[in-house]
């Protein structure tokens, strides 16, 4: 049986297609984050790793929350780089519809969706937050149902984490310093990968 790995990035990104792919750091609100983000979930040097099922919710102006689901089984003509991650990040906003999820290209969904009606869908699985401060990594056993979630440049809300605490989540550390959120997710992948979560 496939064990499949949850990543949800929270993000700040820009809700509007509308999208400079020429400023992702700047007017995008930090879409180059995200982008990168998203490269470190799926990409291997000879493909994309199908058992990845990355999340993220785009809190930037004008139109927050929308929520972005990339399903590494059904993705196609991705290119591991920032701009063509943008391009696709584009034609989900240009092709969201109120009131219902669009499968806007081959494996990725965008709708409007909360953080908290996202945990709710997802309450079946094992929620870890990633945390400077917490348990060591090393020392837990992670479950088979495993969704792990990290700020992007900014930290989740305190609001945020005690949701997620509410919905039974373990704070897990990787080490002291704090890391890149796209180094974390390579580094989860990677401890995951020598535990044989396949
Ligand atoms: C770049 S850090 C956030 C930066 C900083 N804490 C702030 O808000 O200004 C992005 C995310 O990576 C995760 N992270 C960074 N270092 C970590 C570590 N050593 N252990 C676990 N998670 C870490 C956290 O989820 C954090 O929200």
């Amino acid at each position: 049986m496939t064990i499949y790995r949850h990543f949800y990035v929270k993000s700040h990104a820009i809700t509007t297609p509308k999208i400079n792919l020429k400023d992702l750091p700047g007017s995008a609100g930090r879409m180059d984050v995200l982008a990168r983000c998203i490269n470190s979930a799926f990409w291997l040097s000879y493909g994309i790793r199908r058992n990845v099922i990355f999340h993220t919710i785009l809190h930037g102006e004008p139109n927050p929350p929308v929520y972005i689901r990339m399903e590494g089984e059904k993705l196609r003509k991705v290119s591991p780089d920032e701009r063509s991650i943008a391009i696709f990040i584009k034609k989900a906003l240009e092709r969201m519809k109120e009131g219902m999820e669009v499968e806007s290209t081959s494996g990725i969904f965008v709708s409007k969706k909360s953080f908290e009606e996202l945990l709710e869908e997802n309450k079946d699985k094992d929620f870890y937050l990633l945390d400077e401060k917490g348990e060591d990594i090393e020392s837990i056993e992670i479950s088979n149902k495993p969704f792990f979630f990290l700020g992007d440049y900014k930290d989740l809300e305190e609001g945020e984490k005690e949701i997620l605490f509410k919905y039974g989540a373990t704070p897990i550390s990787i080490g002291k310093k704090s890391y890149l959120s796209s180094h974390c997710i390579a580094i989860i992948n990677w401890i995951l990968d020598k535990r044989n979560f396949d």
